[in-house]
């Protein structure tokens, strides 16, 4: 089965094995999610190999793939099963290999007829299953209750790291297994750096506040942005909140199935743009989700990916003003191919706490 998964890149790259080493593909390929070890494929067996920490935890979870124990030389099984199945050419994952692990598993190996993979495998993570969708919509409605949580919560004089601390807390406490990334709770002028690190700054009122997080439930990640305001808003605060609303409403009411990324980021892009906030929105619209935070595919000014049934992705877009604040309004939607599913459920109105 697992080999079946990956039969077609083997064929393109004219490889008879693959060592797995990425976390996240290694996970998707055998199941095993302990972030250690590398998996095995070739048409004779699905090897994932572990040290001995890890040997349980890895036969409870590979269901389709053996598990052996390495010893001191963590390459040398891998080596005896490529000798005894008379492997002349191996397939690693380039952007996942150190240098020193790189050359490690070369000179352990026989074989030195090594090829690099480039993205191939996670381009096969791009289109989920059900069972991954139902995760992502579980973890997402996590994501859903703690926002609900922190506007009765989140008050001036609360400072930045006590909110994110409280999501934190929220979302681990009703099911989540981990964050998908440190949470972002950035007030006032922080507001106008995308990705700020929460900071002992107090909250105050007239600020804007950038929430922005997610959870992982059974490996799969979740993310959300929500921007609300601490009093009342003023009117120009009113007026950047509407169009980042506009943008994003235009890039869901607009994404769907055969679309490239980049014609997907330039539905909410346009908008912005036309209201003469071009340069304040210097990222992408959005992202693949999945067992990882931010996978394929990207929806921005530089993607040729198309769009298929099944892809999950976030819909992300931004004004970042600095010296006045920021807004970025997040939900995660599954691409479908007359539009999108939307898994988050937050209200998006300017909410005023
Ligand atoms: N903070 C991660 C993201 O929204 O992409
Ligand atoms: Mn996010
Ligand atoms: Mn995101």
């Amino acid at each position: 089965m697992i080999f079946e998964k990956v039969e077609r890149i083997m064929e393109k790259t004219g490889v008879q094995a693959i060592i797995v080493t990425d976390p996240y593909n290694i996970r998707y390929l055998s199941g095993f999610s302990g972030g250690e070890g590398y998996l095995y494929i070739s048409k004779f067996a699905s090897v994932m190999y572990v040290d001995s920490r890890y040997t349980l935890w890895a036969k409870s979870e590979c269901k389709e793939c053996a598990v052996e124990t390495t010893g001191r030389q963590r390459y040398k099984e891998v080596n005896d099963r490529i000798v005894k199945e008379g492997i002349e050419n191996i397939a690693l994952e380039g952007k996942h290999l150190t240098y020193n692990m790189f050359r490690e598993l070369s000179e352990a190996l026989v074989c030195k007829n090594i090829t690099a993979l480039s993205d191939e495998l996670e381009h096969l993570r791009m289109i989920k299953s059900a069972y991954e969708i139902e995760r992502i919509e579980k973890a997402e409605s996590i994501g859903d209750e703690a926002f609900t949580y922190i506007l009765g919560e989140i008050r001036p004089g609360m400072t930045e790291k006590e909110t994110a601390m409280l999501i934190e807390m929220y979302m681990r406490s009703h099911g989540a297994d981990a964050l998908s990334f440190d949470v972002i709770a950035a007030s006032g002028l922080n507001s106008a750096k995308p990705h700020a690190t929460p900071s002992d700054k107090k909250i105050c009122n007239g600020d804007f506040v950038v929430l922005d997080f997610g959870c992982v439930y059974e490996g799969y990640c979740s993310d959300m942005t929500r921007t609300i305001v601490v009093g009342k808003p003023d009117g120009r605060q009113v007026e950047i909140y509407n169009i980042v609303k506009t943008a994003q409403q235009a890039a869901l009411d607009n994404i769907k199935a055969g679309m490239t990324g980049r014609e997907a980021d330039a539905k909410a892009r346009t908008v912005i743009e036309n209201k003469g906030y071009a340069d304040c929105f210097g990222h992408g619209l959005g992202h693949g989700i999945g067992l990882y935070i931010h996978e394929m595919p990207r929806l921005s000014l530089s993607s040729d990916t198309v769009l298929e049934s099944g892809m999950v992705v976030s819909v992300e877009p931004g004004i970042y003003i600095d010296g006045f604040g920021g807004v970025r309004i997040e939900d995660a939607v599954v691409i479908q191919n007359d539009g999108v599913r939307n898994l988050t459920k937050s209200c998006k109105e300017l909410i005023s706490v």
